[in-house]
Parts: structure tokens; C-alpha cells; sequence
């Protein structure tokens, strides 16, 4: 073990030395609040891995106050950080692929959309974009209506008796709406099943940062010599049973009756992803495992994130009783006339809740659910004052975006109106990112701003949310997670009794 140790250092020591000689010469802009001469902010990474987001939070805030552009090294890698929202677009369109640690996740989603680079990337982005369009979206409505009923059901018996977590409640119903979403089957519908999932997906998003903050892990050979590589091979047995299990029960169904359609005339949208994407599989643009992959990772990336920004929402407009008055009861945009106490929301409110959308485009810029967007720079980018070195990496920082001074004097108050007021926010594509930006940007953001309007109205027009967004604490899991804080207390609204 020792030898090997020995080796690894060595081969790192080398790479090292000829990565420092390929940049001398290169101007390189500030390096970042506690980045050290030749190891940068290894020993922050290492020193305490649960502080990866306070030490991400500190560099975005470091990082706007140098220009929007720092550097430093993790590892053997030199990392570029970006807040500024130009420079960020530049690197977002120019570099497409994502960095090796990427790769960390592939043990769970294989190489879906979220993971893969190059040519079988963007291949694979056209064929999967038409699964993405609004009248396949609002073929979802059912559904997410249903689930927003069930989390309401479920959340009753906490009304009225003062702070808990909903974390649970909300994760098993989003993951609920995404497993119906995807593969269009009740059959999945198993309590147990759905936990062991649940938790499944949570150890294994926190193996992925383990790995990624445990720098010697980064080396495949020590990774597969340590205990986290049999952890993950368990966890990995166990996403892919439960999803091999229903995508040959629901394919082998949907061929007996002859009942998939093919993904072009696809019009009505009333069918699940694993329907719309079946043809590709049956003409071979998707192998068997492709086609596996890319439904995996539509739950994977579909189910937590939802969660966790319905979390956050309820924090926060809990936290901002003007707010959430508003958005139950506003004069301009009210979501009681448009839906009322009681029936489903239908796909014609979705337009009209104006002002539900700017709380929940607000809560994204104020707490963004995914503020580490990370791009390997595969070859020489020219920014506005500096150029970002080929064989580099580059985290583009949203919570350093989301506070660029083009939001204004007050990008740091949570404040929904701004999204009222066009003429006076920025340009958003480049200075709001909570979907990312460009050309690799969330290809479900319709999906998941449709289904979030749906919970919101389902739950405001039920129930009184209260929470304070000042005691959150968070850890950085791939996505932003709430570790403290996070508890809400629910009161019946008095028309519900009506
Ligand atoms: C509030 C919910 C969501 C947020 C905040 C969010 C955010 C993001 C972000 C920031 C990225 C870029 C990630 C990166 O560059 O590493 C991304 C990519 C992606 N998202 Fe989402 N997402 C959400 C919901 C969804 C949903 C509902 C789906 C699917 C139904 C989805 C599918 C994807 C996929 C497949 C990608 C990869 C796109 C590509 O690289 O071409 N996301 N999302």
C-alpha cells in the first residue's frame, strides 16, 4: 500500500512540475482568498469536507470583490472561479465538457446528459430535447397536481403543532412525481422502495463530494482500493435493480400493446419520458444501456433538485410574511382568483401566476439549489482581461453571480418584485444562472418550474408556512443542502375551513 502510495505522489509531483512549467509565462488573475503558493486551497478542501460550501460561499464573495475572475489550485488541477456574468457565458458556450470528477457520479447515473462530454453529448442532447417541450410537460399536470395533494395530505397531521423538518415529505413526493414522470408506472409505487431509494440517492451524492474532496481518491487505483468504492458499488446495485426492474416491465407492456409513439408526432404529451423516448431505443440512435442511462439521470436530476428549491420556497417565503400574503392573496396576481380554493391547476394558470414565478425565480437567485457549475478547459479561452489556460478547470459561482452588482444596491435583500420590474433587472441569461447558462444549460427547467407553481399553490392556499431563512445551515452535496435551519411550522389558513 505503501509503494503505491509512494507512486501516486510521485506521478502527482510530476504533473505537477510540467502543469507549472506549460503556465509560466501566463498571466494569471488574483489568486483566491486562501489559496497557498503551489497547493492553493488543497488543505481548506481536505481540512474539513463538510465546509466545502462555506469555503465556495467565502471565494464567490472573494472572488466578485477582485473583478469575477480568481485562480488557485486543488489538487494537481489549476481551478479558474467566475462571478462575473460575461466571462461566465464566454466559459459556459466555449467550454461544454465536464471536468473527471464528473465521472464520480457515473457509478450511479452512468453517463446520462448531466455526465457526458463531447460529441455523444450534444448528440445526445438533440434527440432528447423534444422530451423536454411544453405539451409534453403539461401532460404532467395530473400528476403533479396529484402529488401536491398527497404532500398536503401528508403534511396535515404537523399543522398547528409548532417547527419540523418536511425535508423527507418533500424529497419522496418529488421523487414520487419523477418516478411516474419517467417511466409512467404505478408498479414503482412502493413506499419501501422509495425510501430505500431516497437514502440510496443522499449516501450516494455524499460519496461523489467525498471522493471529489478526498484528493487521493482521485486516483482511480487508490479509489478502487477504498472501502468508499464498495460502498458505492452497493448503492449502484441497488439504483439499478429498482430501474431495470421498471423500464423491461413498462417496455415489455407499452410493445404488447403496441401503445409507444414515435417521439416526432409525439403532440399530446400525456405520456411518460420512458414512452416518449422509447423509439429511440427501438431505431438505435439509443443503445439499450444509453437509453437506461438518460432515464436514471432524468430522475436523478429531476427529483432532489425540485425538492430542494420547494424546501427553500417554503423557508423562505415563511421567512417573509409580505411575501407569501402576496403570493396567496396579491391584488395584481392573485393566485386565489386564478385557481382558486379548490380545483387542480390547470396548464392555462401556469402563464397567469406571475408573481408566484418571481418568488420562486427569486428564491433560485437568492439561495441556488446547484451554485457550482464546474467546466473543464480543454483549450485556451479568452475572457475580458485574462485568458483561462487549456488542461484547466473553472467553477462558475452562482451565489457570487446572483450578487454582482448589475442586480444592484440591493442584490443581497430577498426581495420577489424585482422579476415585476423587466426595464430594471439585468441580462438575465448571463446574471441568473440558478439553471445554468447556455448551451448546457437544465433541460428540465419547464418541468420543474411547472411542477413547483403546482406544490406552491397547493400548499400556500392550504396552509400558513413560518420558518427562518437566518438559521439555515447548508452542506454542499452536489446540490445545496439545508444540514440545520431547515424546520417550518404550518397553520391551517382559516378558509380551509370554510
Ligand atoms: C429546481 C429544479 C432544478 C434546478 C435548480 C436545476 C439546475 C440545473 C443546473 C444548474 C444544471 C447544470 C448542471 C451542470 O452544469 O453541472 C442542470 C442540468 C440538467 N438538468 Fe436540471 N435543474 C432542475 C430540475 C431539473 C429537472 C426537473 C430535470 C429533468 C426532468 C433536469 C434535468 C437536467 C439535465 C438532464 C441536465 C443536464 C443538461 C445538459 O448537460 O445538457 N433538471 N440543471
Amino acid at each position: 500500500m505503501l509503494s503505491v502510495l509512494l507512486c501516486v505522489l510521485l506521478c502527482a509531483c510530476v504533473l505537477l512540475a510540467l502543469r507549472l512549467r506549460a503556465s509560466r509565462g501566463h498571466e494569471l488573475p488574483p489568486a483566491c482568498k486562501g489559496s497557498l503558493p503551489l497547493i492553493g486551497i488543497t488543505h481548506l478542501i481536505m481540512a474539513d469536507n463538510s465546509k466545502v460550501w462555506s469555503l465556495m460561499e467565502s471565494v464567490g464573495k472573494d472572488t466578485m470583490k477582485k473583478g469575477g475572475v480568481t485562480s488557485s489550485r486543488i489538487g494537481i488541477d489549476r481551478f479558474y472561479f467566475v462571478t462575473d456574468p460575461e466571462d461566465a457565458l464566454t466559459i459556459a458556450n466555449t467550454c461544454l465538457d465536464k471536468p473527471r470528477f464528473y465521472k464520480f457520479g457515473e457509478f450511479l447515473i452512468g453517463q446520462g446528459l448531466i455526465i457526458s462530454s463531447g460529441s455523444k453529448w450534444k448528440r445526445h442532447r438533440k434527440l432528447l430535447n423534444p422530451a423536454f417541450t411544453a405539451s409534453v410537460t403539461h401532460g404532467f399536470m395530473e400528476t403533479f397536481n396529484r402529488q401536491a395533494e398527497k404532500l398536503n395530505t401528508e403534511l396535515a397531521e404537523f399543522a398547528g403543532k409548532g417547527p419540523f423538518e418536511a425535508t423527507y415529505y418533500i424529497q419522496n413526493i418529488s421523487l414520487q412525481a419523477s418516478c411516474l414522470n419517467t417511466f409512467g408506472t404505478t408498479s414503482f409505487h412502493d413506499e419501501e422502495l422509495f425510501k430505500q431509494f431516497l437514502e440510496t440517492v443522499d449516501q450516494a451524492m455524499n460519496a461523489v463530494i467525498q471522493r471529489f474532496v478526498n484528493i487521493w481518491q482521485h486516483s482511480d487505483l487508490l479509489y478502487k482500493l477504498s472501502g468508499l468504492k464498495k460502498k458505492q458499488d452497493v448503492l449502484a446495485k441497488t439504483y439499478t435493480e429498482m430501474t431495470n426492474r421498471v423500464i423491461q416491465k413498462t417496455a415489455a407492456a407499452l410493445k404488447e400493446q403496441h401503445n409507444y409513439r414515435n417521439i416526432v408526432e409525439h403532440k399530446t404529451g400525456a405520456a411518460s419520458f420512458l414512452e416518449i423516448m422509447l423509439p429511440l431505443r427501438e431505431n438505435n440512435s439509443l443503445s439499450d444501456q444509453e437509453f437506461k442511462e438518460e432515464l436514471d439521470t432524468i430522475v436523478g436530476a429531476s427529483f432532489e433538485t425540485t425538492a430542494q428549491l420547494l424546501e427553500a420556497i417554503l423557508i423562505l417565503v415563511g421567512s417573509h410574511p409580505q411575501v407569501q400574503e402576496r403570493l396567496y392573496d396579491d391584488n395584481d396576481f392573485r393566485m386565489m382568483q386564478i385557481v382558486g380554493q379548490e380545483r387542480d391547476v390547470d396548464k392555462e394558470d401556469l402563464r397567469k401566476l406571475v408573481y408566484t414565478e418571481a418568488v420562486i425565480n427569486e428564491c433560485l437567485r437568492f439561495q441556488p439549489t446547484a451554485p457550482v457549475l464546474p467546466r473543464c478547459v480543454s483549450q485556451d479561452v479568452k475572457l475580458k482581461n485574462y485568458t483561462a489556460r487549456a488542461g484547466s478547470l473553472c467553477f462558475i459561482l452562482a451565489y457570487g453571480i446572483h450578487r454582482d452588482p448589475v442586480w444592484g444596491p440591493d442584490a443581497d435583500q430577498f426581495r420577489p418584485e424585482r422579476w415585476l420590474e423587466p426595464d430594471t433587472l439585468p441580462d438575465i441569461s448571463t446574471a441568473f444562472i440558478g439553471f445554468s447558462l447556455g448551451k448546457r444549460s437544465c433541460i428540465g427547467k419547464m418541468y420543474a418550474m411547472t411542477s413547483l407553481k403546482v406544490s406552491l399553490v397547493h400548499l400556500v392556499r392550504k396552509y400558513h408556512v413560518m420558518g427562518d431563512h437566518n438559521k439555515l445551515q447548508f452542506t454542499l452535496d452536489v446540490t445545496l443542502k439545508p444540514v440545520k435551519g431547515n424546520e417550518i411550522s404550518l397553520l391551517r389558513r382559516k378558509k380551509d375551513y370554510l
